[in-house]
């Protein structure tokens, strides 16, 4: 085989077979393909995309690069989760001890933010003395005992996607739809769930910008699923506004706790509440309604809090700041941002207020960048809402108060108000399974 000839026939529009794909896979992995042959072969795929089988064959070529994690003696308990990125996405702190507290046994690996979007990792090291690398034996054995354990991403899980995908960043081949679903399944299979339920935004601070697109994106990561024997559920959800109030490592962690003690807004409960219904239904082989009435009795007992107190302990965390949410909203300096005119939030782009967030402190341009995990922004109006002129918009936090005026800039821009009011928009736009 010659990775000339794949490339050709790649570019041609013809279909690999899966000895193809293994060769270009293990020849990369090797070094025995140059990076050059294999952005040829990317940028191929992106202009004439991949069958459902040349998806398959390229997950399974990349679980196979390096270990799966074995979750066997979980049966079919074990669930996972994904989210595709967004602005305020503190969806895992919250569901993961519903989930774990109602009998679902969550094995997370999650990354952290670059760029606009947050990651888990950092909103969890935010909790002091939070541990996210702990070993393999001691991460399973938590996930037996106390239903949860989630740690940063392992680098001996599919290591060929941490290598295609720094390639991908830098050649223009990150948005491609088989490239992005053999990507995250890869991840997630050799994470070894046997239910995952995926989160993939659409919006302006999403990498999907049309709904059709992350309907396709779903529906090939439920597909690779399928052949994979999980069970994979999938919510197509709106992210053209920040989800939740908050945006910020520290600031999240507490809108998380405010959820899980029966507060937090609509919005953000109502998404958490789905999520966590269908990571339960599927784990439990429960129908929905009983798993939705389940998840909200274990937020209205504060089962699910207890849950999370539990799992921080676990992980070496100060669960007393749990009891003590307001410490989480402790940065050096704090400023309003006010609204210049009267009317209805017509636009708060989710993108601009994730670069103000940054421009705060609380995100990397790098990854080897440090972060501030008291910055960020806490919205008081939402979108829709009407604001008179000089209402606070939204608080923002920061360790340094010569960042402001950057920030500032940012969130002139991120926010729309105008005399009409907006029309309504749903924050879950379909589910598909
Ligand atoms: N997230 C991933 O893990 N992979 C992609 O390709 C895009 C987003």
């Amino acid at each position: 085989m010659r990775i000339y000839d794949i490339i050709d026939k790649k570019r041609h529009g013809g279909e690999l077979t899966k000895g193809e794909i293994d060769f270009v896979i293990s020849g990369y992995m090797k070094n025995e393909i140059p990076d050059y042959q294999i952005s040829a072969l990317l940028m191929a795929i992106c202009i004439n995309s991949m069958s459902e089988n040349e998806v398959y064959y390229l997950t399974d070529s990349m679980v196979n690069s390096g270990e799966c994690l074995n979750l066997d003696m979980l049966g079919d308990l074990s669930v996972d989760k994904h989210s595709t990125g967004g602005v305020g996405d503190k969806t895992t702190l919250i569901v993961a001890p519903i989930v774990a507290s109602l009998g679902g046994k969550v094995a997370k690996m999650s990354g952290r933010g670059l760029g606009f979007t947050g990651g888990t990792i950092d909103k969890l090291e935010a909790i002091d003395g939070f541990k996210t690398s702990i070993d393999k034996a001691d991460f399973l054995s938590q996930v037996e005992n106390i239903g949860i354990c989630v740690i940063g991403q392992s680098q001996s899980l599919a290591p060929a996607d941490k290598k295609l995908y720094a390639l991908r960043d830098v050649t223009a081949t990150v948005e491609s739809i088989p490239l992005i679903a053999s990507s995250i399944m890869s991840k997630k299979i050799a994470s070894g769930s046997k239910s995952i339920v995926l989160d993939v935004k659409v919006g302006s601070g999403a990498f999907m910008k049309a709904k059709s697109d992350a309907s396709l994106l779903a529906r090939t990561m439920i597909e690779i699923g399928k052949r994979f024997s999980r069970n994979v559920r999938a919510l197509i959800t709106n992210m053209d506004v920040p989800l939740g109030r908050c945006v910020g490592n520290a600031l999240e962690v507490w809108e998380a706790i405010e959820v899980l003690s029966g507060r937090g807004e609509e919005n953000l409960k109502n998404l958490c509440i789905s999520i966590a219904s269908n990571m339960l239904s599927c784990s439990l082989g429960i129908g929905e309604n009983e798993a939705t009435l389940r998840v909200n009795d274990a937020i209205c007992s504060k089962k699910a809090l207890s849950k999370l107190k539990e799992w921080v302990c676990m992980q070496g965390g100060d669960a007393s700041c749990i009891e003590n949410p307001s410490l989480f909203l402790n940065a050096k300096y704090k400023k309003e941002f006010k609204a210049t005119n009267s009317g209805y939030i017509t636009a708060i782009n989710a993108q601009m207020v994730g670069t103000a967030c940054m421009a705060l402190g609380a995100g990397r341009i790098k990854k080897e960048d440090s972060i501030d995990k008291n910055a960020g922004v806490m919205l008081n109006y939402n979108y829709g809402d009407y604001v008179s002129k000089g209402d606070p918009l939204c608080v923002l936090y920061s360790s340094s108060d010569n960042l402001f005026s950057e920030a500032e800039g940012l969130l002139y821009s991120a926010f729309e108000i105008s005399e009409q009011a907006p029309p309504k928009k749903d924050l879950i736009l379909e589910v598909l399974k």
